[in-house]
């Protein structure tokens, strides 16, 4: 059996594996032969949202691994259309039932869509969530300094995490020293820029050096830079390869060669502009 990812302790004391697989633009089909192949490389740790529409495939794996409920952990995300209080009740509820769970391990925000200045109402509905334990932590995701700015000064629970892009070819520096400085844990969405990060003349050249692919580099970065990193993949031999990060480090000089890299290469959509008619592909 291979070792478990080591994990990395939110803000309330949940821990949360490293590596987690990303679903997004999973068919059903697609994400319950990738969760039931990930779980038997390792992985325990998944990552869906109500957006992905794969919520109850993602579930059904889970089940039929028969692995006992505290050894996964599992993410899901309100929807776009769910932001406000009540709605992100009755979301939850919603996820639940699909993933056929009693509580996800960390419920976020899927998008801040500021143009709609619902997201400080919507983060009391998850504030409730975890008070009455249907999700064990709370975040969000893709929310900009001046979103995260309001959620901390308006909540009574401050993020657990901010799921955000992030890759050598956008590596949201002031963002990640922001979410650092007030205990929030970032996790990398994207993080091998849908493949585009591999071919880099740098991680080529690092994957040489080490010895590694390419992917096993740039992973090495998310994890030595603290993030939690969910790269999807629905090959086998892939998510094995991504998963195996733990046996090696990159020198400080390699660090800071990927660090240095231009920084301006976003690929999803911009959180300042999505709003609630985007048609979900990524993160
Ligand atoms: P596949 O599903 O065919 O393995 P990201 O996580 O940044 O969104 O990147 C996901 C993309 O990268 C997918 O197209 C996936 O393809 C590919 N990918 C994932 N892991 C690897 C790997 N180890 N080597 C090469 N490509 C990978």
């Amino acid at each position: 059996m291979p070792n478990p990812a080591p994990t990395v302790t939110l803000r309330n004391d949940v821990e949360i594996p490293q590596i987690g697989l990303g679903t997004s633009g999973m068919s059903p089909a697609d994400s319950l032969r990738a969760v039931n192949s990930a779980i038997e490389v390792g992985y325990r740790h998944f990552d869906t949202a109500q957006a992905y529409g794969n919520e109850s495939a993602v579930g059904t794996a889970i089940a039929r691994s028969g692995l006992p409920r505290n050894e996964v952990f599992v993410t899901t995300k309100l929807r776009n259309r769910s932001h406000g209080l009540a709605n992100a009740r009755l979301a939850l509820d919603r996820s639940l039932r699909e993933l056929g769970l009693e509580y996800v391990d960390l419920y976020v925000i899927h998008w801040p869509l500021p143009m709609e200045n619902r997201y400080i109402e919507t983060w009391h509905g998850l504030e409730r969530a975890l008070e009455q334990g249907k999700a064990r932590a709370i975040g969000v995701s893709n929310f900009q300094v001046e979103h995260l700015d309001r959620v901390l000064s308006a909540g009574t629970v401050l993020p657990a995490v901010n799921q955000i892009e992030l890759h050598p070819r956008f590596n949201q520096a002031h963002l990640r020293r922001y979410c650092a400085d007030h205990g929030i844990i970032v996790e990398s969405a994207s993080p091998l820029a849908r493949g585009r990060s591999l071919e880099l003349p740098i991680v080529t050249g690092l994957a040489r050096k080490y010895r590694m692919s390419a992917a096993q580099i740039v992973l090495r970065w998310h994890i030595q830079s603290g993030t939690v990193a969910l790269p999807k993949s629905t090959t086998p031999r892939r998510m094995a390869e991504n998963h195996d990060v733990f046996s090696f480090s990159l020198e400080s000089r390699d660090m800071a060669l990927l660090d240095g890299l231009r920084a301006d290469g976003r690929i999803n959509p911009d959180p300042r502009r999505l709003d609630s008619t985007w048609a979900p592909v990524e993160p």
